[in-house]
């Protein structure tokens, strides 16, 4: 009797496990004809979020009754006749191109970085971005990528991924393997924008720790996730924490952990990258790796990003934004 008790917990027991483990996958739809969300960033209070597409807007997606409405957009003279749907492949300056993108909670200032435009704020009214920095040290930015915010001082780390190549000369700077890319800070309080870090292959992620200790940025080309110390002489020291290959966006979880979006290579074929989220805490150890296969084929995501126990993902190359539970 209490051998069959014991034996009909343990089924119960391994039934819930399997429940409580269940992966589920859905997707949230782009708005017709938008394609290309590059990067992810929520509002505590309500989960509503904002994402960058490859037409140039900025959409704010407003929980499943009202959608996606529009948000904002950097480029100036931009025409919602003869952007709005615009493909991936045509990213133009007439359009814009919102790629990395942070928002700063108690101001609710959205802060993005531009392709074409470089790194600039949006208020929560939204339209046209306004742009804090173009170029430092004399150099322009050729492809502002991605951007983090410090929650407790408001200062933004931000990446240029090239000095030299514009996001519409990604392949050539591929295969040139440009390491003229820059980490800069903007500075809340002063307003200014300093270079931190230089010579880095394509950083295209970027994500702050709490106390404002290190960075973490990814470099694409080079294959691998640095932790710049944001202390001590200049170049500040740097260790490379990953080497998963082709590794985008960052982005920290509440608890102090990150998720790297990036690509493994596919065991069978020894050659293919299976598009996956690498979840690492702030020592560069391996927590989590999920494998994204399933629903992306051989796409690579740009980010993975945890919001309220959910893995948000964002891929510049498809049309909706995963959501992936377990
Ligand atoms: C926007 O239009 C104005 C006026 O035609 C022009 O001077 C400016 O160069 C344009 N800017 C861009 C980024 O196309
Ligand atoms: C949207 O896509 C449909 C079907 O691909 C196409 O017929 C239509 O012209 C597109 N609209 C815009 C505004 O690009
Ligand atoms: C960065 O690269 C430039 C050009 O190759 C070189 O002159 C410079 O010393 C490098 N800087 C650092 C900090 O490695
Ligand atoms: C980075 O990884 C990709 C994909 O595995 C590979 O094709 C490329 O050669 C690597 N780049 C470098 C600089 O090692």
């Amino acid at each position: 009797m209490r051998t069959k008790t014991i034996a009909t917990l343990i089924l119960l027991f391994y039934f819930l496990s399997t429940v409580v483990s269940a992966i589920s996958f859905s997707k949230i739809q782009l708005p017709r004809n938008a394609s290309g969300p590059e990067s992810l960033a929520f509002e505590f209070g309500t989960g509503h979020f904002f994402t960058g597409i490859a037409d140039g807007r900025i959409l704010k997606y407003r929980g499943p009754t009202t959608g996606f409405v529009d948000f904002g957009f950097a480029a100036p003279n931009r025409s919602k006749s003869m952007c709005d749907g615009t493909h991936p492949a045509s990213t133009s300056l007439v359009c814009g191109r919102p790629v990395g993108m942070a928002l700063h909670h108690q101001t609710n200032r959205l802060y993005v970085c531009d392709a074409f435009f470089g790194f600039g704020v949006l208020g929560p009214e939204g339209g046209l971005v306004n742009i804090l920095s173009t170029a430092a040290d004399g150099k322009p930015y050729r492809l502002c990528d991605d951007v983090s915010v410090h929650q407790p001082t408001g200062n933004v780390y931000f990446t240029d991924a090239s000095a030299v190549y514009n996001i519409r000369q990604f392949k050539t700077s591929i295969s040139v393997k440009d390491s003229t890319g820059r980490l800069l800070k903007y500075n809340a309080e002063t307003k200014q924008v300093t270079v931190l870090f230089s010579n880095l292959s394509c950083p295209g992620g970027v994500a702050v720790d709490d106390r404002e200790k290190f960075v973490l940025v990814s470099e694409f080309i080079a294959n691998r996730t640095r932790k710049i110390w944001l202390n001590g002489p200049k170049p500040y020291k740097s260790d490379i924490v990953n080497t998963r290959p082709r590794p985008g966006n960052i982005r920290k979880t509440r608890s102090g952990d990150f998720w790297i979006a990036a690509g493994m290579i596919d065991r069978q074929t020894q050659s293919k990258l299976l598009p996956t989220g690498e979840k690492i805490n702030a020592n560069g150890n391996v927590i989590e790796t999920v494998n994204l296969e399933k629903w992306y084929g051989s796409k690579l995501a740009s980010e993975v990003h945890m919001f309220d126990y959910k893995l948000y993902i964002a891929s510049p190359l498809v049309d909706f934004i995963g959501v992936y539970e377990h």
